[in-house]
């Protein structure tokens, strides 16, 4: 990693505790290059409290705190500022910084702030930059953007137009933490290094393909960001978005950030607008998960009693082109589901004569194969397959050949570790381009105001309402 100052906006916030901090401690572990993260928020807090705070976010996940504490008084240091359209006292800090770290004058911005301070922010730091810039040997300058980059296609366009006054695209990283995460970019992996399973990858012989994510926790203690926003865009026009593009996108040409983002885009341009009458949501009533008695989405504190938020949400998408038209694509996701999973089914055609029944229940065909790509938690794939059950003439039995990540490789790197390495080795391959942020919005764009959908309730700890399983047979 090279050297540079890791100037963090939202250093108070909850992404910078839970995320931010663990995977900047475990990228200093891996490098000797001299790294400085300065911290910069609105509240009154100094470099001890910073230190402090990043102490006890490592501890919670993990981190011994000796070390904690040493990592935070060497590395941290933090700066206050009252607006984000006036931050000399961060450039200020920043210079000061940069006479004696060794930092080389390179400079990531990291914003993870609330969407409304973006556009102050990158002015700030653009005309800071350029000038910045003017200066012989001034060091690389990298913006780095957490989401949601805007709430429809209009506002992505005018983000990235504020954006492009002041920085080239190449400077610019838009984070969609999942394309960190090794299982997902392993989808690439999977796909393209194993000639078995591309060249089933059509609509010859998959029947349908869905994406899911289940999480069972909530918006409790984050309503002020969620009740604004719901499910729609928080995880699907991002997080599930991006898994589809990966499982339906043409080989790349070239194994870099153009050729991939070049496919991912097509995907896009390619697939249908979604409709209202393929789109099922929900919002989470009271109810138990993991044994524990849950309180309704509307009775969390800063949530209005008669919110029509969704926390759930299904969406059947078309891509017309030679690949997949006429296959589905289910994209699903919920709070408050009883377990957690990320995972992508890819369900194939049955053979074209039936001769097989399902063992123990003559009347009914045998399954249909079905690819199985677990990417949260338990990591791996299970393949389904029919095979004769014993004694049972020709019944046949579902069995699975499975692979687990962990048990062949350990560990895997937290995703935001992987992705701020990236932007500090300058490699883009992994961020979103200014038109796939755009592009993803305009897929949604029919249902984000959201105008007759109904929002189904549904208990906690169930799978979601029932009108969501009825997308994926029709
Ligand atoms: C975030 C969403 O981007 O992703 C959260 O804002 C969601 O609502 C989270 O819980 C899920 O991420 P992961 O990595 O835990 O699947």
């Amino acid at each position: 990693m090279p050297p540079h100052l890791f100037v963090l906006f939202g250093a108070t916030g909850d992404l910078a505790a839970l995320k931010l901090f663990p995977a900047l401690f475990h990228l200093s572990a891996d490098t000797d290059a001299p790294f400085v993260v300065l911290g910069v928020g609105r509240s009154d807090w100094d470099d001890g409290h910073l230190q402090q705070a990043a102490t006890e976010a490592l501890v919670e996940a993990g981190t011994d705190e000796a070390e904690a504490t040493a990592w935070a008084e060497k590395t941290l240091r933090y700066a206050r500022t009252t607006s984000y359209g006036e931050l000399e006292p961060v450039f200020e800090r920043a210079a000061e910084i940069e006479a004696d770290a060794g930092t080389e004058g390179n400079r990531v911005y990291y914003l993870a702030l609330p969407p409304s301070a973006f556009p102050d922010a990158i002015r700030s730091l653009g005309t800071h930059e350029a000038e910045r810039q003017a200066t012989e040997g001034a060091g690389w300058g990298r913006l780095v953007i957490e989401k949601p980059f805007g709430h429809d296609a209009a506002s992505a366009r005018e983000l990235n137009d504020i954006v492009h006054e002041h920085f080239a695209e190449d400077a610019v990283y838009r984070i969609d933490h999942y394309l960190g995460k090794e299982t997902v970019q392993n989808l690439l992996v999977f796909r393209f290094a194993n000639a078995i399973f591309e060249s089933i990858w059509n609509r010859e012989q998959v029947e349908r393909v869905e994406i899911t994510v289940s999480e069972p926790n909530d918006a409790e203690g984050r309503a002020g960001y969620f009740d604004g926003v719901g499910t729609l865009r928080d995880m699907i026009q991002n997080h599930l978005t991006q898994l589809f593009t990966l499982v339906a996108m043409e080989p790349p040409a070239r194994l870099d950030a153009d050729g991939i983002r070049t496919e991912k885009i097509k995907v896009l341009r390619s697939t249908r607008t979604a409709r209202p009458d393929e789109t099922v949501l929900g919002q989470y009533g009271a109810g138990t998960v993991g044994g524990e008695e849950k309180e309704a989405y509307r009775d969390h504190e800063g949530v209005a009693k008669d919110s029509e938020t969704e926390t759930f949400a299904a969406v059947r998408l078309h891509v017309d082109n030679w690949r997949w038209t006429g296959v589905p694509f289910v994209l699903r996701t919920g709070k408050r589901m009883p377990a957690r999973r990320t995972e992508i089914a890819v369900v194939f055609r049955t053979p074209p004569v039936r001769l097989f029944y399902r063992s123990g229940e003559p009347g009914m065909a045998p399954a249909p194969n079905r690819l199985l790509i677990r990417l949260q938690p338990d990591e791996g794939f299970h393949l389904a397959f029919e095979v004769k059950s014993p004694g049972d003439g020709f019944g046949t039995t579902t069995q699975e050949l499975d692979f687990c990540y962990e048990d062949a490789f350990g560990r895997l790197p937290d995703a935001y570790e992987t992705l701020l390495r990236d932007v500090a080795k300058g490699d883009p391959t992994l961020f979103v381009h200014a038109d796939e942020a755009e592009q993803a919005w305009r897929l949604y764009e029919p249902l984000l105001d959201r105008g007759e959908i109904e929002v189904h309730p549904y208990a906690s700890g169930t799978w979601g309402p029932d009108a969501a399983d009825r997308l994926a047979e029709a």
